[in-house]
């Protein structure tokens, strides 16, 4: 495989392997597409194209890292209801990014994994994305969970529906559902939780993205806009991630060893 890093990247990733606790999930809000678009007078279409450059960098400087899961919210359900122009358009781009970063995937040893509500996508869209899904199946370096058609309320609300049917059909009994029963019905359930969870744009929400996978992940929000999202960005996420205490409910004194 080519390594297309620069000398100065290699020495900042080298830098941060050494120094740095590196997140073994990272998932991604991706915003401000529109936004970046209109600052440059552009179709907020233009700032979805623009916004695919980051998708890859961030892609590949996570899998050189040494990051095992990137989740990225690409399409809620709520993205649904915005302008039907806007909607064919990005379809459209998932289609000629997925065929395009074919490639990128395999040469990184990539696996593409995906998250949400697939029947609600076009059958093209569904067609590329199971070609690709088995196409990277065999890779082991990193997996790329890309969230499509995904809310986090639409996740538990099925993860809710398979319980009950569960229960209905007498599999399981209300005294056996805990909170690990819920973390396996999730179509996260073979995915660790989110370590680290990255918002560009410099809004303070989550979105209705992983609900309840994020309950412990660290939030870092940059004002960046997703398009304006590069490699130094990320690493200076991972430099905010490495400084925090991750407590998960219990005190300082119980973590470090005396
Ligand atoms: C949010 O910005 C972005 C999206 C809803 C789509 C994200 C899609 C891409 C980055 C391109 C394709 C993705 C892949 C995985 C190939 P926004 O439109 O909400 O921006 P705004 O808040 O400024 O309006």
């Amino acid at each position: 495989m080519k390594d297309k890093r620069t000398e100065a990247d290699k020495r900042e990733q080298d830098e941060l392997k050494a120094t740095c606790h590196i997140p073994g999930h990272i998932a991604i809000i991706m915003d401000g597409n529109g936004r970046w678009a209109k600052e440059k007078g552009l179709p907020r279409v233009g700032g979805h194209h623009a916004g695919v450059k980051s998708v890859r960098d961030a892609v590949e400087a996570c899998a050189e890292l040494g990051v095992n899961y990137l989740t990225l919210y690409a399409f809620s359900t709520e993205n649904w209801g915005r302008p039907k122009e806007e909607v064919g358009a990005l379809m459209s781009l998932l289609i000629h990014s997925l065929r395009k970063e074919l490639k990128t995937l395999n040469d990184n040893n990539i696996r593409l994994h995906t998250i949400g509500n697939r029947d609600d996508l076009p059958d093209k869209v569904r067609e590329e994305l199971e070609q690709t899904i088995e196409l990277t199946r065999q890779n082991t370096r990193m997996t790329l969970v890309l969230a499509l058609s995904y809310s986090g309320r639409w996740d538990l609300t099925q993860a809710v529906k398979h319980i009950a049917e569960e229960v209905a059909e007498g599999r399981l009994s209300p005294d056996q559902i805990f909170a690990e029963t819920i973390s396996a019905h999730l179509s996260t359930r073979d995915i660790p939780d989110p370590d680290l969870m990255i918002r560009t744009s410099g809004e303070m929400r989550i979105s209705n993205f992983l609900l309840w996978q994020l309950a412990y992940s660290e939030l870092y929000i940059t004002d960046c806009f997703w398009p304006d999202f590069r490699r130094p960005h990320l690493y200076e996420a991972i430099r905010s991630f490495s400084k925090r205490e991750r407590r998960f409910g219990k005190v300082s004194e119980q973590l470090k060893p005396v």
